[in-house]
């Protein structure tokens, strides 16, 4: 076990404040929009308002932190709240990140900031946000306020949180559950595109910054596998062969090469290089959750439907415990040459009666992966306090604390205390 290993956990601002710090963003609007029926897009018509209070209540969450032994964090940097609009940055809430940062340091917690965590300006959703090209320059332009600001004392980064889940939850026909809600195959492989671009330009420009060598710059990628229930079942088994290229071989080749490339005919137009033959990256983030096992069902309009098999446990996501995956898709990601750092890896469980058992399943494969000689430097559990999920709105439970949403009160879950210990015996055996 590395001896400067990252346990940590991670949040983003929105998940964990709110939308009430943030101003006028892609989600602010896309929470306030319904269906065209006039349901909300939210589960249950929750609003995120402040989630966990995270802006807030940052002091006693890093005491939290302390309690379970973390010794690094991973948060995002709300963008919508930082330049409210085109050009004019919010003194204050620069400040504010100064705070949280000069405090996290003090307590011996490494920061680990995301760039971009799915939620950006309003104004930059107005001009089209990536699915332009040109809109790229905005994105460098608040990576370079931030890295100018931060740069000296931060180390760690992450450009964009998971490109492919933009992408899919925000563009595919099928799926559409993120703004801006289009339906649309060739632009949502086209926002890839330009997200993959978007990275390299703010990665090297970074570099080029004061400070900008000894930061390590990683994109983050959701590693995310379909399987056929039966793998005889072609229905089953070939929407998962296209989807696994698109979701994973597509982004892990671009992080190996810097070449963006789709194998089709007619998407010349789509391909991007950085030129340089080389990762444009110092690490990969390698967001883990679960392998999706899908049954064919003709009858449903859901053709496709998540499920686990009867031995194994779900969690309260449509998918089950699988940490042999985790070590899977470390093996995998390796291929590009770089360190890996698991910067997201958790479990949905409102009964805290799965936890345990989830975290001792993960780590153990990380620690497989580890004694096989993978580079892996750190490991973030989602969430340090239950999040506003997305879509599901505040059904999921991630937190290693509980929280009440109406008083604010945390409490560190039975299941959490599993990983706390498994820090401490870490650390031990590597004193
Ligand atoms: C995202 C998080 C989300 C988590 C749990 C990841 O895809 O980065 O924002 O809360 O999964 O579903």
């Amino acid at each position: 076990m590395p001896k400067l290993f990252k346990w940590g956990a991670s949040i983003s601002e929105y998940q964990n404040s709110g939308a009430f710090h943030c101003a006028d963003s892609n989600w602010t609007r896309w929470e306030k929009s319904t269906h065209p029926n006039g349901i909300s897009r939210i589960k249950n018509g929750d609003a995120s308002g402040c989630s966990a209070d995270f802006w807030n209540r940052y002091a006693h969450d890093i005491e939290l932190m302390k309690q379970l032994k973390l010794n690094s964090f991973r948060f995002s940097i709300a963008w919508e709240r930082i330049e409210p609009q085109e050009g004019i940055f919010d003194e204050e809430a620069l400040k504010h990140y100064d705070q949280v940062i000069d405090a996290l340091i003090a307590a011996d917690i490494e920061p680990m900031i995301t760039l971009h965590h799915f939620t950006h300006p309003g104004w930059f959703e107005d001009f089209g946000a990536f699915e332009h090209e040109e809109n790229i320059a905005y994105f460098v332009r608040f990576a370079k306020k931030i890295f100018e600001r931060f740069g000296h004392k931060v180390t760690l980064w992450n450009t964009i949180n998971e490109p492919t889940i933009y992408m899919f939850q925000g563009y595919l026909p099928f799926n559409s559950v993120f703004p801006p809600g289009q339906k649309n195959f060739g632009l949502g492989l086209r926002v890839l595109r330009n997200l993959m671009h978007a990275h390299a330009e703010v990665y090297y420009t970074l570099k080029k910054m004061k400070h900008g060598k000894k930061a390590q710059i990683g994109l983050v990628h959701q590693y995310l596998k379909f399987k056929p229930y039966h793998w005889w079942n072609l229905p089953e088994y070939a929407p998962g062969l296209m989807l696994n290229y698109m979701m994973n071989d597509l982004v892990l080749n671009y992080c190996k090469t810097g070449n963006f490339r789709i194998p089709l005919p007619f998407t010349h137009y789509l391909a991007y290089s950085t030129g340089e033959q080389k990762p444009p990256m110092d690490f990969i983030g390698l967001n883990y959750y679960s392998r999706v096992l899908v049954t064919f069902n003709a009858q449903s309009k859901d053709l496709l439907q998540p499920t686990c098999y009867p031995h194994e446990t779900m969690t309260d996501m449509p998918y089950a415990i699988y940490g042999k995956g985790l070590y899977e898709a470390i093996a995998d990601v390796s291929c590009i040459g770089v360190p890996i750092y698991i910067t997201e890896n958790g479990i949905a469980d409102h009964k805290d009666d799965r936890r345990a058992t989830f975290i001792n399943d993960y780590t153990e494969n990380l620690f497989r992966a580890i004694e096989d000689g993978y580079d892996v430097r750190g490991y973030y559990y989602w969430s340090l306090t239950d999040n506003f999920e997305w879509d599901m709105g505040y059904s999921m439970k991630f937190g290693l604390c509980a929280v009440n949403l109406q008083t604010q009160e945390r409490t560190i879950r039975d299941g959490a205390w599993q990983y706390a210990r498994i820090i401490e015996m870490a650390q031990s055996a590597t004193a």
